[in-house]
């Protein structure tokens, strides 16, 4: 029986392909990949890569994002119908008119978002560097934050603007992840760590909850730090920290990364239900089958790519 992975890995060089994979895919296919990591640390990878095919192990907007970054390669995305119910809370024409309403307003779209809502933005940011890309913004300017109201919610609270307006989005795995479970989680886990994404729904509670924490980001909740970080600044502090338990709030997908780097470490999800059903849909057999036919192509139509990018090489300019 053919081995798929052997497949892969000899397709890849034949055709000279990169894999990249979201900290969210399927074990399988993270294993197989040339590179595994955050919205943030894909795009940089896909600006910077000397291969002529892409294949992005992620959903469609990331796949788009590489495609604009790298117009003249072969970006492809194994199954066309990996979306982001975050990225569909807002559309391009719906940015249009919230822009009219407030023209003076700089707008900051989250990386989650389509070509088209991005062409509508000054800045891009992902969850890693939102704090910073807002911070570049002059104070006294009005800042459109779209889509993700978490998200927002905790940069406002960061960085202590009040006049950043928030697009009321939400992804559907984030929200999920509740104030009540995590309190009940911190009580029945006293001393742990605690990693939290910001798009999740206890986040904007959590920081109002328990205040400013000691200044290094931290707080301290019954024993436990509590740290808001994007999926690889989870990453990088499981692997430094001292811990010998660590609290997860985000996608579960992260934890076959996390364990395979630290096997000393305990990871334990906040949410065994915090699963994107759209992450899931690459499978290894689709893998395959993206790069033995060259399917499915994502491009993105030049003068939305060119509006595009503006945003998005700002986003890599401030990291
Ligand atoms: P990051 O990997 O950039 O933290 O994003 C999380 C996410 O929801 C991707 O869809
Ligand atoms: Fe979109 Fe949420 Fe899935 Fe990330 S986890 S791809 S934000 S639906």
């Amino acid at each position: 029986m053919m081995d798929l992975k052997d497949e892969i890995l000899r397709l890849k060089r034949e055709k000279n392909a990169i894999i990249l994979a979201h900290n969210y895919q399927l074990p399988d296919v993270q294993d197989v990949a040339d590179f595994v990591g955050d919205s943030l640390g894909l795009s940089q990878q896909a600006a910077n890569t000397r291969a002529d095919v892409i294949v992005f192990c992620g959903v469609h907007f990331m796949a788009e994002t590489a495609s604009i970054l790298c117009p003249d390669k072969k970006v492809l995305l194994p199954d066309l119908e990996a979306g982001c119910s975050l990225a569909d809370t807002i559309s391009a024409e719906e940015l249009r008119r919230w822009k009219n309403e407030h023209p003076n307003a700089v707008v900051v779209g989250y990386v989650n978002t389509t070509a088209e809502v991005k062409a509508e933005c000054d800045y891009c940011c992902t969850s890693s560097n939102a704090v910073n890309v807002v911070k570049s913004i002059s104070k006294d300017r009005e800042i459109l934050f779209l889509p993700d109201m978490f998200l927002g919610s905790y940069v406002a609270e960061v960085t202590k603007r009040d006049n950043m307006l928030l697009w009321p989005g939400e992804c559907h795995v984030h929200a999920g992840i509740r104030p009540s479970l995590v309190k009940e989680m911190l009580k029945n886990n006293k001393g742990s760590d605690f990693l939290i994404h910001p798009e999740c729904g206890c986040t904007t509670s959590m920081m109002y909850y328990f205040g400013n924490g000691n200044g290094n980001g931290e707080k301290i909740i019954e024993d436990c730090k509590v740290k808001f970080l994007s999926t690889e600044g989870m990453m990088r502090y499981a692997k430094q920290s001292s811990s010998k338990k660590l609290i997860v709030a985000t996608e579960i997908g992260i934890l076959h990364r996390m364990r395979k780097e630290n096997p000393d470490k305990e990871f334990i999800p906040l949410s065994n239900d915090a699963i994107c059903k759209y992450m899931k849909m690459i499978t290894l057999e689709k893998v395959y089958r993206s790069l033995n036919e060259m399917i499915y192509e994502v491009k993105v139509r030049k003068d939305i790519a060119d509006k595009a990018r503006v945003a998005i090489e700002r986003m890599l300019a401030i990291n």
